[in-house]
């Protein structure tokens, strides 16, 4: 079969280049419109930084995984379209700020509509509104000209960071179509895909409206638990009980589970904000608002983190930061990707920047002109320096905010950062990596979240 995906992003690429990787006899061509994604793809730097991805597309990439600019080729070639385009929160008109922006799926439609030279499969990866099928089906349907168009839902739950194994070993696969015989035919041609290497029994089929809304369910539970650990690491702070050992405590009871339990600076990625939010806004389209309010309060909270703890910085250092050096270690929104979009770093990084302190940023991975869009910034602004390593960041600094779990900041020499520090030596660790007590000892002034 040939397979086409528009959207070469972090979803589509690593996805189709699984796909390809498992099944030789499919032949998967990943189309974009920016000519310099699609461009970083066919080069030895790609675009997209996940453990395992370089391998997994050198061995397919020329064989059967390709990347084109060429979209209406491949769509007209292809049998089945996965759509992965981006679907941001909207910025302008109804619904701003919250309800998602769905012009790119609907151009992918018109265009699929357009080009199209017979029956298609078109499936929808990207995450959406539930029932946004039906809207992405009235337009193929009323420019069909005889061809015949099959919507199937498949939410990817990929975590970045994590992609390849997620997709490797993925807990569940979720298909969702129409529960008509050629509904259910278009649900198997898209199961045997995913058969070739994932366990039958952890390929679900739902109806449309149950899949696209699973996604959003998943990822508001997910975010919910972030939110809620995060809620308590206040308390704990008032009260000198210790967040980690409450997480431990409460994930040891198997109604619980111990994942997803670990309070941080704040959650960031490009996902569950976006996602909560229209989440809130389906809910109060619906006339629901009681629900629209109780899942809004997620974000409310995940905000709360992020600000709560730059005014903690703030005030540890006697309420001044203003000329002082701060080291930024990490801008990521979490380690082992080059994604910041949300990073909680943005955040804390801008609050910092409106009290006049000096940052000097260092993240293996994020490049130094992402950083500089996120912050809105020059690259000459005055108050911001980039660091090639955290020893860099560190020299004179008054303070170490670890916003990022990277695994190399565990290994670091803090003996050496310390004695090239400003004293007191603060260091506030947004993501409980680090031995507090062993970086007491060294004399740092240490703190982190939900830890007294
Ligand atoms: P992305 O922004 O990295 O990639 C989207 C790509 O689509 C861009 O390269 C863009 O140029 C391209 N595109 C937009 N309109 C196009 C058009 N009309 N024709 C051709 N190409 C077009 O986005 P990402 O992160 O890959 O997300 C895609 C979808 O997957 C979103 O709905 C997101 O919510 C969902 N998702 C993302 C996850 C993540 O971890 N990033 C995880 C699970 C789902």
């Amino acid at each position: 079969m040939k397979i086409c995906c528009i959207g070469a992003g972090y979803v589509g690429g690593p996805t189709m280049a699984m796909i390809a990787h498992q099944c030789s006899e499919h032949t998967v061509t990943v189309v974009d419109i920016n000519q310099a994604r699609i461009d970083a793809w066919n080069s030895e730097k790609l675009p997209v930084f996940e453990p395992g991805l370089d391998e997994i597309v050198a061995g397919a990439r020329g064989k059967n995984l390709f990347f084109s600019t060429d979209i209406d080729q491949a769509i007209r070639d292809a049998e089945m379209i996965f759509l992965s385009v981006n679907t941001p929160t909207k910025t302008y008109g109804v619904g701003a700020g919250r309800a998602a922006d769905l012009r790119y799926i609907e151009k992918c439609a018109r265009k699929i509509a357009e080009v199209a030279e017979n029956d298609k499969i078109v499936v929808e990866k990207s995450t959406l509104p539930v029932r946004t099928a039906e809207s992405v089906k009235r337009i193929l349907e009323s420019n069909s000209n005889g061809r015949k168009f099959q919507i199937l839902s498949n939410p990817e739950f990929l975590a970045e960071g994590t992609a390849m194994t997620d997709l490797q070993a993925p807990d569940r696969v979720l298909i969702g179509g129409d529960q008509t015989p050629e509904g259910k035919l278009a649900i198997q041609k898209l199961v045997d895909v995913y058969a070739t290497w994932v366990p039958r029994e952890r390929v679900l089929t739902t109806n449309l409206w149950s899949s696209e809304l699973s996604k959003l369910t998943a990822n508001a539970f997910l975010a919910q638990r972030i939110s809620s650990i995060n809620a308590i690491s206040a308390l704990c702070e008032a009260t000198e009980a210790n967040v980690d050992e409450v997480a431990h405590a409460i994930g040891t009871d198997s109604r619980i589970g111990p994942k997803f339990l670990k309070a941080s600076v704040g959650f960031g990625g490009s996902c569950f904000q976006k996602d909560i939010l229209n989440l809130v806004y389906l809910c109060e389209h619906f006339g629901l608002p009681e629900v629209a309010a109780y899942w809004n309060s997620v974000i409310e909270m995940n905000d709360y983190q992020k600000h709560r703890f730059s005014h903690r910085v703030i005030s540890a250092m006697f309420n001044t930061v203003s000329d002082k050096k701060i080291a930024i270690l990490g801008f990521a929104f979490k380690k082992d990707t080059n994604d910041t979009r949300e990073s909680a770093a943005i955040y804390v990084c801008q609050d910092l920047l409106d009290e006049q302190a000096n940052l000097a940023i260092y993240d293996p991975k994020v490049e130094v002109e992402q950083i500089q869009r996120d912050l809105g910034i020059d690259a000459d602004h005055p108050n911001v320096s980039y660091c090639k390593d955290a020893y860099a960041a560190t020299r004179d600094a008054h303070a170490i905010l670890v916003l990022t779990e990277w695994d190399e900041f565990k290994a670091l020499d803090f003996q050496r950062i310390y004695d090239q520090m400003q004293l007191p030596a603060f260091l506030f660790d947004g993501r409980n990596l680090l031995d507090l007590e062993a970086l007491r000892e060294i004399g740092f002034e240490a703190s982190g979240i939900g830890k007294g």
